[in-house]
C-alpha cells in the first residue's frame, strides 16, 4: 500500500499493491453523500474491490449501503434450509457457529474454493459487499484475483481456442462443497443443475474483456467431450494462484469488503472450527447476464 491517489475532499485511495484493488479511506459507510458515492462506485469499477475498514455497520447499515448499487437479491438459502437474518431477506450469514445445535450461517470453517457468487444463475449478482462482525484470530482470510489480468495471462493458442464457447456454471454445490438445497447431487457435469455462460465475457461498464470461469467443480464447456471440456478447464484454471493478479486480505472486525462479482473470483482460507467468524454479506442484483465479448 504504498501510492496514495486523491478523490476530493477527505476520501482517497491506496491500492492494496497486489493485482487487485484498493482501500479506501476517510469514508463513513453510514453517512455517504452523493458525490462521495459516486467517487466509490467509479473506484470499484477502476479496482473491482474495495476494502473500507474501521467501518460501525448495523445490519440496516450494511443493506442501506447497499442499495446504493441497486436493488439486492434475496440471500440463497442456507445449507441447512433456513434464511438468514430474521426481517432482514438480503443479509446471508456465512458463519460456523452453531447455536442451539445448528448453524446461524453457511460455508462452515472450511475452505471455500474460488467462485463467483451466485454464477449458476441466469442472472449472477453485479456485486457483493462482506462485513466482517467476528473474525477468529488466525485463518479465514479471503483471497480475490483479477479475471480481467486473467485473460491477459492466457496463451494466445487458449485464448483462440476458448473464444466463443460457453461454460456450464454448477448448481449443485457451493463454495464449501455443500449440496445447496433442493438440488440433485450428482458428479456429471453434463447433466448437473446449472446455467452456461461465454467463457470471455465484456463487463457492462468497463467495456473490459475478462475470463468468466465461476468454479471449477462440475464446470463443463458446452458442446465438447468430456475428457476435453477437463483439459481445457484445468489449462484456464491453472493461473488462478498467481500472487501477480491477487490479493489475499486478512479481515479485521468493521472491515467492509465490496466486489464486482463479474470480474473477479474469490476463495477464503480454513480456520480453526473452535473459534468463532461471523460474516454478513448482501448481494446487488446484475442488470443482465455477462455477454459474450
Ligand atoms: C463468500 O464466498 O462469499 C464468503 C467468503 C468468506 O467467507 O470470506
Amino acid at each position: 500500500m504504498d501510492q496514495i491517489s486523491g478523490q476530493g475532499d477527505g476520501f482517497y485511495l491506496v491500492p492494496t499493491g497486489g493485482g487487485v484493488g484498493a482501500e479506501v479511506r476517510g469514508v463513513d459507510l453510514r453517512v455517504v453523500d452523493d458525490a462521495t458515492f459516486a467517487a466509490i462506485a467509479r473506484a470499484w469499477t477502476e479496482h473491482a474491490v474495495l476494502l473500507f475498514r474501521g467501518q460501525h455497520l448495523t445490519d440496516p447499515d450494511l443493506v442501506a449501503f447497499s442499495r446504493r448499487f441497486g436493488g439486492l437479491d434475496l440471500a440463497p438459502i442456507q445449507e441447512t434450509g433456513r434464511r438468514s437474518v430474521q426481517g432482514l431477506p438480503e443479509i446471508y450469514v456465512v458463519s460456523n457457529v452453531i447455536e442451539n445445535g445448528a448453524p446461524i450461517g453457511s460455508l462452515g470453517s472450511g475452505e471455500a474454493v474460488w467462485h463467483t457468487d451466485m454464477s449458476y444463475l441466469p442472472e449472477p449478482p453485479k456485486a457483493s459487499l462482506l462485513y466482517a462482525v467476528e473474525i477468529p484470530p488466525v485463518g479465514g482470510n479471503t483471497s480475490f484475483v483479477n479475471m480481467y489480468a486473467a485473460l491477459e495471462a492466457l496463451p494466445e493458442a487458449l485464448r483462440r481456442r476458448v473464444a466463443g464457447l460457453r461454460v456450464k456454471h454448477d448448481g449443485t454445490y457451493n463454495s464449501g462443497g455443500y449440496v445447496r438445497q433442493g438440488v440433485a447431487e450428482t458428479g456429471d457435469p453434463r447433466t448437473s443443475a446449472g446455467t452456461l455462460h461465454p467463457l470471455i465475457c465484456r463487463h457492462p461498464e468497463s467495456g473490459r474483456e475478462m475470463l468468466y470461469l465461476g468454479r471449477r467443480r462440475n464446470a463443463y464447456i458446452e458442446g465438447l467431450e468430456l475428457a476435453e471440456s477437463e483439459a481445457l478447464l484445468d489449462a484456464l484454471w491453472a493461473g488462478m494462484d498467481d500472487p501477480a493478479i491477487g490479493y489475499s486480505h486478512r479481515w479485521q472486525v468493521g472491515d467492509l469488503v465490496l466486489w464486482d462479482n463479474r470480474c473477479t473470483m474469490h476463495r477464503r482460507d480454513a480456520f480453526d472450527p473452535s473459534s468463532r467468524r461471523v460474516m454478513h454479506r448482501t448481494q446487488v442484483k446484475g442488470s443482465a447476464p455477462p455477454s459474450a465479448a
